[in-house]
């Protein structure tokens, strides 16, 4: 359920009864025909029958979630839970309130197998009602026309109900029926349900909930065909919005405050493609690179410095890049800043290496943390061997340089699948069809007294969207430049463009 929003009578006056009598007229019908299904309908069905299977006999709630209030009157921008995504197909703003059931059957007969599928939602009220000219959350004058129940059965191919329906469809059988909720999605509607089952003497064994989000999270470890041609295209996109930015340098560095000229044209591009950006962009300057999530991006770009962009387009699907390239802001790397990037290179590179099925998914941090150790080590910044920092019960120094992981599960999410357990995930095994980000990195603070002076303040990071395949991995990301000769060959013409006058602004 949505977020309570104050009620607001000293801004909106009365409505006559002759207004509400002549808001319902001469209005032309809605559109007799029906929507085409949306792009993920086809493939929801799968992802629905592989969790009605894993609780057979149980009641499955899977809630959108509400509006959330951002401040006073206003709300966030929509954006429903991944598994309710995941499992309806509903992306961009759609659909507040929503929740998706589960309904165990006896037969074999129903498009979910063990469980019929109802997406309870709210309809559009017809115009005769007060919420079409009268509700600023929900009503078509303010936020636009919402599906019919028909339209959307078209969208989604589920079978639909209104959300008025669903606190009797909850209370029927809720002491012989075992019934399981997403917690997180929708607290309000969670609350009621652990109401509902107190009330009948149903003890509310939050672990059994919680087996069902783990199930979810899970379910997208894997991802399906559709789901693949989403991130490459979510990849297409975000090279797109860097290259924008790259081309922009010189802008961003004339206007000042250039990392907030960076995260608008990165922004500019996400919300164009997409839904928006799949995560509040890091635009990081000089020695905010070396602040992982680095995104009040308030700094200056200077020249000299690196600009470390880690920015993702979250297609209208929600599926997400994450992608991360460190430029030189002038366009050339100093010969101390491509010293560091070369050795965070050579991380990832050995990182990628060892990607396919049947690697242990920590395999791959291993690879690269290997490399940053024997790399700082050589530099003389590590007080002991690499060998012994990389015994992870007694060292771990090279961490102080790279605190983050090398990897995590990308997707709808991205830090997809972040409820799957530990064996499923960093003690996981890599499979055909996963998607994890491969991004090591070297930070070296400013205020870092065992750094020698010419490597202070520089930090790099390297990020790319890595499939694995049949026999070995797919780079989704790999249109952008990787190596120093490589992003400095990209950069020079898009500078050169800009500095001969590309820009009237
Ligand atoms: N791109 C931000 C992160 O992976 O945490
Ligand atoms: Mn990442």
């Amino acid at each position: 359920m949505s977020e309570k929003r104050p009620d607001l009578p000293n801004r909106q006056s009365p409505f006559s009864e002759a207004f509400k009598e002549f808001i319902a007229t001469d209005w032309a019908p809605y559109d007799s025909e029906l929507p085409t299904a949306l792009p993920a309908t086809g493939h929801t069905p799968a992802r629905r029958n592989a969790i009605s299977a894993q609780f057979p006999g149980d009641r499955l709630v899977i809630p959108a979630g509400g509006l959330k209030v951002r401040s006073n009157d206003t709300d966030f921008r929509y954006r429903p839970h991944s598994a309710f995504a995941h499992l309806t197909g509903l992306g961009t703003d759609r659909e507040p309130d929503a929740v998706l059931v589960l309904e165990p059957v006896d037969t074999d007969d129903t498009p979910s197998g063990g469980h019929r599928a109802t997406l309870y939602f709210k309809p559009r009220a017809p115009r005769t009602d007060e919420e079409f000219y009268a509700n600023a959350r929900y009503g078509e004058m303010w936020v636009g026309q919402r599906e019919s129940l028909a339209e959307m059965a078209a969208l989604t191919d589920l079978e639909v109900a209104p959300i008025d329906q669903l606190a009797d469809d909850l209370a029927k059988d809720v002491d012989s029926t075992r019934v399981r909720i997403v917690r997180g999605a929708d607290e309000a509607l969670t609350a009621r349900l652990d109401a509902l089952r107190t009330e009948h003497e149903v003890t509310v064994d939050e672990a059994l909930d919680d087996a069902l989000t783990v199930a979810l999270s899970e379910l997208r470890l894997r991802k399906d065909a559709f789901e693949v041609e989403q991130m490459r295209l979510a990849c297409e996109k975000t090279a797109e919005g860097f290259a924008a930015v790259a081309a922009d340098l010189p802008e961003a560095v004339r206007r000042g405050r250039g990392e907030r000229w960076v995260e608008g044209v990165f922004g500019l591009y996400a919300r164009h493609a997409g839904n928006a950006v799949g995560y509040d962009t890091i635009a990081a300057s000089g020695d905010h690179a070396n602040t992982l999530h680095w995104i009040r991006n308030d700094g200056e770009l200077r020249e000299g410095d690196l600009l470390l962009l880690d920015a993702g387009v979250e297609l209208d699907t929600l599926y997400t890049a994450d992608v991360t390239r460190t430029l030189p802001v002038s366009g050339t790397f100093s010969d101390a800043q491509r010293k560091v990037y070369d050795a965070v290179l050579e991380a990832q590179e050995a990182a990628m290496a060892v990607c396919r099925p049947g690697v242990a998914f920590a395999d791959v941090h291993k690879a690269a943390i290997t490399v940053i150790a024997n790399r700082l080590h050589e530099w003389g910044l590590l007080p002991v061997t690499p060998d012994v920092s990389l015994d992870k019960e007694t060292g771990g120094h090279h961490r102080r340089w790279m605190v983050h992981g090398t990897s995590h599960h990308l997707g709808i999410d991205v830090h997809d699948c972040a409820q799957a357990r530990t064996e499923h995930y960093r003690e996981g095994t890599l499979e055909e069809g996963m998607i994890i980000t491969v991004e090591p990195g070297i930070y070296f603070k400013s205020t870092d007294l065992l750094v020698p002076d010419e490597l202070r303040g520089i930090g790099v990071r390297i990020e790319d969207d890595i499939l694995i395949t049949a026999d070995g991995y797919e780079n989704l990301s790999a249109s952008l430049p990787r190596t120093a000769d490589e992003v400095e060959a990209w950069l020079a013409p898009l500078l050169h463009d800009q500095q001969s006058g590309g820009s009237d602004r």
